[in-house]
């Protein structure tokens, strides 16, 4: 390998930006770079790769999936013909110590060199202890929480065969169409790269840097590289086309935040941008990723990204599409089977060089040596450890802690919230969600076990249990479901009214009514884009009719993404956001139900008012009409038949108390650079229980050499107060945090104006401060 990367090396710079052309070999592509930069590992991988036949290479490039998700359309795989030849490298969605090492030692026996095969997994909110979606998660804000909650998903998983994680997906997404938006952070760059890097930290476990010697450590992935969130009209897989500026502003700086925390994988994103596949996109894995950003770890191709080449019309068939990929920079091809087929055929033919290959390989082996799994390759499959970790009561209390903290109070009376223990009620629980179970992990939970979880009339009953609090239940209606053949939604389901008037009789007996509603877990999630964001089905009809009955109503909503609940906020006297809450959602639910836990959650994700407003996030630009809703004028930037502003804000959630914000003050109103300022807030809770409170710090640059948005988070803490407490909260602004593309696309600070929000929500703007950058 040192002779590869020394016969490389010279050519440098200038040789990458003269190769751009497709038809012949990729010399510059051709350096292998260690992710450890350890010395020792390095030669481990020269030497073992000296010895290599180029098809044994071949085989280390190729991956296959396991029976448990499938998510494209299988290749016709020939998994059992390449696992004879010794050419799997890796495999993925096999879970179980006892069948992950049955599998491996298949592998051996037939491995000359006894390579031991990768095996992945998508641990995306938990291995059997399941967590809240992704999306739910991040309104916790608590990036302790989200680290910890990655950290069990890995001992699960490492203890159940799993070194490889695909996961965190750090893509941003504004739109709520996407189903998908419920596997990320959010719509906000500075938060969701934060968040980025407490999952990595979290998934990799590891202590010191790079070092994954440890059995719990385990590879993250950041996925999708990259835009994969903006796909047009949020219908997925679709058409991306986003500005270069947006794309360095919005849509890569996660991906960077992974980096910079050690991140070993990333997986390429399904759709093209500016034209060119990511697959296939040199830009994007050669200029960006392994040149200015160094990254030296691995990359995987999404599930027959390679094979897609072909319909994006980017490639005339799976021989060439291979070629564009390797010379892209991409190590592992999953399921496509396009390496393993053609990649000998495409040396040959002086298409694709040797060395292309022996970096991808490099890159590989490399993991596995760090993964100590040429040292023993069942380092994962420890049964004994596995019947420990997986579900433990720790990690059980855990996932309905974090449940707690992900579940958003959108809108309550303190008149029907908290619902209290001591104090007579009859309570009317209506609602498919209400014994709902399957739904509860959400879309992306494929090793949980949908039958452990708890629904929320457990979680209730749990509660309640022995209190004058008493529960009548109807379904009402049903939730609706997609057809799996067309992958349309079945109207068999969801849209019958005949349980309605029992739900009505039960309405009026009661004194309140907790109605529970929302998405089944396949209407968000991969492949489960819509056109429409209200409740399905006929939920809303029956909310309607209940509303007749002059009862107070709860709403309590298990949804995998940002709903138009316009008629909803209006009729209803409190909402409480769910989403799809794991494993513990009945007791997480029930625990804030009855103000046993106070709510803390805030948004990541603006909800908008209607589709129409789509897309629509807290920092856009101001425009040269911006559009004013307490003073509207005409020729406006605006609807004539919506606002422009949403629902509910992003970064908005309520408690159970009040906090007030007093003597909010900037240090001094001028920044020089290297020096720093600070904003301080008394944050004082002046209601009647304890609580978290999110303090938030917008900011605005006033006139930049481009357009700047009208805000953007520049830091948060979340504290904890205890009923009439008061605590100062301080916020340091440098020269760092202010820095933008500036026209020339340079990473600077420009000097000038600023205003400054410390805020509830990224709609509150009562305090207001300014400063100004001066050279
Ligand atoms: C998804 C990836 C996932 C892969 C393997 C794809 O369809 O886009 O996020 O990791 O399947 O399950």
């Amino acid at each position: 390998m040192k002779r590869i990367r020394r016969s490389f090396v010279a050519i440098g710079v200038f040789m990458w930006l003269m190769s751009c052309g497709n038809t012949s070999v990729n010399e510059s592509a051709v350096e292998w770079k260690s992710y450890s930069g350890d010395p020792a590992i390095e030669r481990k991988v020269d030497s073992v790769l000296s010895l290599m036949t180029l098809e044994e290479k071949i085989g280390q490039l190729n991956q296959y999936s396991g029976n448990f998700a499938v998510t494209g359309e299988v290749a016709n795989t020939r998994s059992g013909e390449y696992l004879k030849k010794g050419m799997i490298g890796s495999t993925f969605n096999v879970f179980g110590a006892d069948h992950v090492r049955m599998l491996q030692e298949q592998n051996l026996k037939y491995s000359r060199l006894k390579i031991p095969m990768l095996f992945a997994a998508d641990v995306i909110h938990g291995l059997e202890t399941t967590f809240p979606i992704p999306l739910a998660e991040a309104c916790s804000w608590d990036l302790q929480l989200m680290e910890k909650s990655a950290r069990i998903a890995a001992e699960e998983a490492t203890a159940s065969g799993v070194a490889w994680n695909f996961a965190p997906m750090v893509d941003i997404s504004r739109d709520p169409r996407w189903g998908r938006i419920m596997e990320g952070a959010g719509e906000d760059v500075y938060l969701g790269s934060l968040i980025a890097r407490a999952r990595v930290r979290g998934f990799q476990g590891i202590d010191s840097y790079k070092d994954f010697s440890k059995p719990n450590t385990m590879m993250a992935c950041a996925k999708h590289f990259v835009g994969y969130g903006a796909a047009q009209a949020g219908r997925d897989y679709h058409t991306v086309d986003i500005s270069n500026r947006s794309l360095h502003e919005t849509y890569l700086p996660p991906f960077k935040a992974a980096v910079d925390e050690g991140v070993a994988s990333f997986m390429t994103a399904f759709n093209e941008l500016d034209g060119v596949p990511c697959t296939g996109n040199k830009y994007i894995f050669q200029d960006i990723l392994r040149h200015q950003w160094n990254f030296n770890g691995m990359v995987v191709t999404d599930y027959t990204a390679i094979q897609e080449m072909v319909a994006h019309g980017f490639a005339k068939d799976l021989k060439q599409a291979s070629k564009l990929a390797m010379d892209a920079g991409i190590d592992m091809d999953m399921i496509s089977e396009g390496f393993v087929t053609y990649l000998k055929e495409l040396v040959e033919e002086g298409q694709v060089s040797e060395k292309q290959i022996d970096v991808a390989v490099a890159r590989i082996l490399e993991m596995k040596f760090l993964l100590g799994l040429f040292d023993d390759p069942y380092k994962y499959c420890d049964a004994e450890r596995e019947k420990e970790v997986l579900m433990n009561p720790q990690h059980l209390q855990a996932a309905r802690e974090v449940a707690q903290r992900s579940i958003v109070l959108l809108k309550y009376d303190p008149n029907v919230l908290p619902l209290r223990k001591e104090v007579p009620k009859r309570v009317a629980l209506i609602g498919p969600f209400v014994k709902e179970r399957e739904s509860l992990n959400g879309e992306w939970a494929i090793k949980g076990d949908r039958s452990k979880s708890v629904t929320l009339w457990e979680g209730l009953q749990d509660k309640y249990n022995n209190t004058p609090v008493k529960f009548n239940y109807a379904k009402g209606t049903s939730l609706p479901v997609i057809d799996g053949a067309t992958r349309q939604v079945s109207t068999a389901q969801g849209f019958d009214r005949s349980g309605f008037a029992e739900a009505v009789r039960i309405a009026r007996s009661s004194d309140l009514i907790l109605v529970a509603m929302g998405e089944n877990f396949n209407w968000s999630g991969e492949a489960a884009s819509r056109t429409d964001i209200t409740l399905p089905g006929n939920q809303r009809e029956l909310l309607k009719e209940l509303k007749k009955t002059g009862k107070p109503i709860v709403l309590i909503l298990f949804n995998g993404r940002p709903l138009d609940l316009s008629w909803e906020a209006e009729n209803v006297d409190a909402i409480v956001e769910a989403w799809y809450p794991g494993i513990m959602a009945g007791h997480a639910v029930a625990d804030v139900l009855s103000g046993d836990y106070n709510p803390s959650a805030r948004l990541v994700v603006t909800f908008p008012r209607n589709v129409g407003q789509i897309p629509i996030f807290y920092n856009m630009k101001n425009t040269g009409r911006p559009f004013d809703e307490n003073h509207p004028a005409d020729y406006r930037s605006s609807y004539i038949d919506s606002p422009n502003s949403p629902l509910f804000p992003f970064g908005f959630g309520l408690s159970y108390t009040t906090f007030k914000y007093e003597n909010v003050k900037i240090c001094d109103t001028k920044l020089r650079r290297g020096e720093t300022l600070t904003v301080s807030v008394d944050v004082k809770n002046i209601g009647n229980r304890d609580g978290e409170e999110v303090v938030q710090l917008y900011m605005r640059d006033k006139v930049g050499s481009v357009t700047r948005p009208v805000k953007e988070l520049k830091g948060f803490k979340k504290i904890f107060l205890k009923k009439g407490e008061t605590q100062t909260v301080q916020f340091t602004i440098n020269e760092e945090l202010l820095k933008m593309y500036n026209i020339d696309m340079e990473w600077v600070a420009e000097p000038g104006e600023f205003d400054v929000w410390v805020a509830k929500n990224s709609a509150d703007e009562s305090n207001h401060l300014e400063f100004e950058l001066v050279d």
